[in-house]
């Protein structure tokens, strides 16, 4: 694997099948793996607030044996203090690798190309491939392959959107994204998982209905309308996104077992109702436990002993 993970585009098909499959076996045997990053340092710079993503990576980190240091905005200063390239040089002198929760995607890549050390994309605006690694585990868990299924993303075509997209073009599974005009995902993204996914199985359906969407679909995905760092456009969102609200009504053109997905935090009663995120067919809490499993698969490819 690259030394960094920033992108789902930094993993091969193969590699991208391997981490899946270590991810299940992590999981499957969290034991064999607890002194598997002894002594071994995460530095997790967070620019943006979190549950998940600190927790997974604070546990994950702990439970195979290692420590993680949580640098939150106010500490580091990030940007006004002092800049990326200055806080990689410093970071590697002391600890094994970096994740990092940012706004501007360029911030987590001048990073990366700062240090020696790995580093890890846990959020920037542009992309979230750790959320997308955990539900495409999530998918395969529930659905027994990724191939032949169809994911309907249903909202506002954004980091988790695009993650997605690069995931679904290396698994092989159809996608269909319905967004508002003006909200569709970043042509560049699009036109790299039409590329990424010629050969795997890959399509993609962008339309402004949410109906055709999530028509036939086999799980249908949402996320919040306002994105961190977008709360000053949240009540115009809210007017925007209201047709495309996932409720039981919409779920209804999807497949009779289609499963829910929701990266969360949700906000129930915008996007997705209690009827919907509460249903048997949700797997919302599966996906976030499945955070910490990918997440340790991550950490063990980037950070552990290299065969
Ligand atoms: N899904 C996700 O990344 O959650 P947090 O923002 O709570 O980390
Ligand atoms: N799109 C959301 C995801 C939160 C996990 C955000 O960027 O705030």
């Amino acid at each position: 694997m690259q030394k960094d993970f920033l992108s789902i585009r930094d993993l091969s098909i193969y590699e991208f099948g391997r981490l899946l499959d270590h991810a299940t076996e992590v999981k499957k045997h969290p034991d064999k793996y607890r002194k598997a990053l002894k002594h071994k340092i995460l530095a997790m710079i967070f620019q943006k607030p979190s549950l998940r993503t600190r927790m997974t990576f604070e546990a994950g980190m702990l439970q195979l044996g290692g420590e993680a240091i949580y640098l939150a905005p106010s500490d580091i200063q990030m940007g006004s203090r002092e800049g990326a390239y200055d806080i990689g040089k410093n970071l590697e002198r002391w600890v094994d690798g970096i994740m990092i929760r940012t706004f501007g995607h360029q911030i987590a890549v001048d990073l990366a190309a700062s240090t020696k050390i790995p580093v890890i994309n846990a959020l920037t605006d542009l992309s979230h491939p750790c959320q997308a690694m955990a539900d495409f585990l999530t998918l395969r868990e529930h659905k027994g392959s990724l191939a032949n299924l169809k994911l309907a993303y249903v909202g506002d075509g954004n980091n988790v959107c695009h993650s997605l997209m690069l995931a679904a073009a290396r698994g092989g599974t159809k996608m269909a994204v319905g967004t508002p005009t003006g909200y569709e995902p970043k042509p560049e993204i699009v036109r790299a998982a039409r590329e990424d996914g010629k050969d795997t199985g890959f399509a993609l359906t962008l339309t402004t209905s949410a109906e055709e969407a999530a028509s036939g679909a086999d799980a249908v995905y949402t996320d919040v309308w306002a994105s961190m760092g977008q709360e000053a456009e949240k009540e115009a969102r809210a007017r925007i996104f209201a047709p495309y609200q996932v409720n039981a009504r919409l779920m209804s053109h999807a497949k009779k077992d289609a499963l829910f997905m929701h990266c969360l935090p949700a906000h129930r009663g915008d996007e997705v109702t209690d009827e919907v995120i509460d249903s048997p067919n949700s797997v919302v809490y599966d996906g976030a436990e499945n955070r910490l499993h990918a997440q340790k698969a991550i950490l063990l490819a980037l950070m552990g002993k290299k065969d």
